[in-house]
């Protein structure tokens, strides 16, 4: 898992002035709202003695650990030590990791890492989302899996006319081939869009619009976690886009926030039959990803044997490499083995400015350094 990503913590309505524990990259966080309804995030261990500070209160601006009272504002610094009584300056080693968060599409982001703002990989953005020609619904799934195998299988073209049969495709034409495509690259992701024959869909009211024929579709991936899908059901351009935000609680467990965005149809008695549709879609996907062995997979392709279909994903693969290059990747193992006798926290921005005034300790990242820029192709 990477650290100087942004990553969904919760959807916006969940974080309210009662601290909220979460878990993101296998450690524990606190969300909650200030007096002025701003929203915050800090490392969940407490820098006294390792209290668990999602579990106290809010206490004006601050959330208020559970075990002495210490009371950590939404910056990290400690405002209060109450042991100590008043005091003129509390020591700056009892500070906390606070993260930069950005409220954008009814969800609560958190950029978990010491990058500093002009740094940051962005949020995926949806063009769209304000736009009144547009309707935007909303879902949330957990999924037993890991976050790379959700990223692979979003942006694998050749999956759809298999694994979702009912959203039609070319189905079982012994002539089908997923058509050739070129990739586009940004700067925190790439993509394809590639023309499909679709047999239009089974229901009703999405089948007026989602008609036989030719279809575009096409997906990606941007930065670590999060994907978008674009179909177009016909040539006037009436579509559906799909767009993906997820977090990995840890290495096994996966929290997907989808924002789905329509420019037809737009009746809001017809969101139920989109939102059918969309949950039938994600639970075909959810059966084949859950299974796929190993749930983790390799850097490279060991075990694999990759054909050109799967370019985009490998375009995924050579990221990683690079972003594990910059020093971001988490040293799981290393962490695994002080289970339970050391504490980590992800730096903060906060720890470039003041290096040495941290009581817990810093996450370990891998060193691997890059030696191709492109994935071992074991390629048909
Ligand atoms: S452990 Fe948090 S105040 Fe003591
Ligand atoms: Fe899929």
């Amino acid at each position: 898992m990477f650290m100087n990503f942004w990553y969904p913590a919760e959807d916006s309505e969940s974080v309210t002035n009662k601290p909220l524990k979460v878990n993101m990259l296998g450690l524990p966080f606190v969300l909650w709202r200030d007096e002025a309804g701003k929203a915050h995030c800090v490392s969940n261990t407490c820098s006294h003695r390792g209290g668990s500070i999602g579990d106290g209160k809010v206490v004006g601006n601050c959330v208020q650990c559970p075990y002495h009272g210490w009371l950590f504002n939404g910056d990290g610094e400690c405002e209060r030590i109450p042991s100590l009584g008043p005091i003129e300056k509390i020591p700056p080693r009892s500070r906390i990791d606070a993260y930069p968060v950005e409220e954008r599409y009814g969800l609560i982001f958190v950029f978990l890492g010491d990058l500093p703002e002009a740094e940051r990989p962005t949020i995926l953005p949806i063009d769209e989302y304000d736009d009144e020609n547009w309707r935007v619904l909303r879902m949330r799934y957990t999924w037993k899996a890991n976050y790379v195998r959700l990223v692979e299988n979003q942006s694998d073209p050749s999956h759809v006319e298999y694994v979702h049969g009912g959203m039609g495709m070319a189905g079982e034409n012994t002539d089908y081939q997923v058509p050739k495509f070129k990739i586009d690259e940004t700067d925190w992701g790439a993509g394809t869009m590639t023309v499909f024959e679709s047999p239009g869909s089974p229901d009703h009211e999405v089948g007026a619009v989602s008609t036989k024929g030719r279809s575009d579709a096409g997906s990606g991936f941007h930065g670590i976690s999060m994907t978008w899908t674009r179909i177009r059901f016909n040539p006037q351009g009436d579509g559906m886009n799909m767009y993906i935000y997820s977090v990995p609680r840890n290495e096994l467990e996966l929290e997907i926030f989808l924002i789905n965005t329509r420019n037809c149809r737009l009746d809001p008695d017809l969101d139920k039959n989109f939102l059918s549709r969309m949950g039938v879609a994600v639970e075909e996907d959810r059966i084949v990803v859950e299974k796929l062995e190993p749930a983790i997979p390799s850097k490279d392709t060991i075990g694999e044997f990759i054909i050109p279909a799967d370019d985009v994903l490998m375009r995924y693969r050579d990221r990683l490499k690079d972003y594990e290059a910059r020093g971001w990747r988490l040293d799981l193992a290393e962490m695994a083995k002080h289970e339970h006798r050391m504490v980590y926290a992800i730096p903060s921005p906060a720890r470039r400015e003041h290096p040495d005034d941290w009581a817990v300790t810093e996450a370990p990242r891998t060193q691997a350094p890059i030696t191709d820029n492109n994935t071992i192709r074991n390629q048909a």
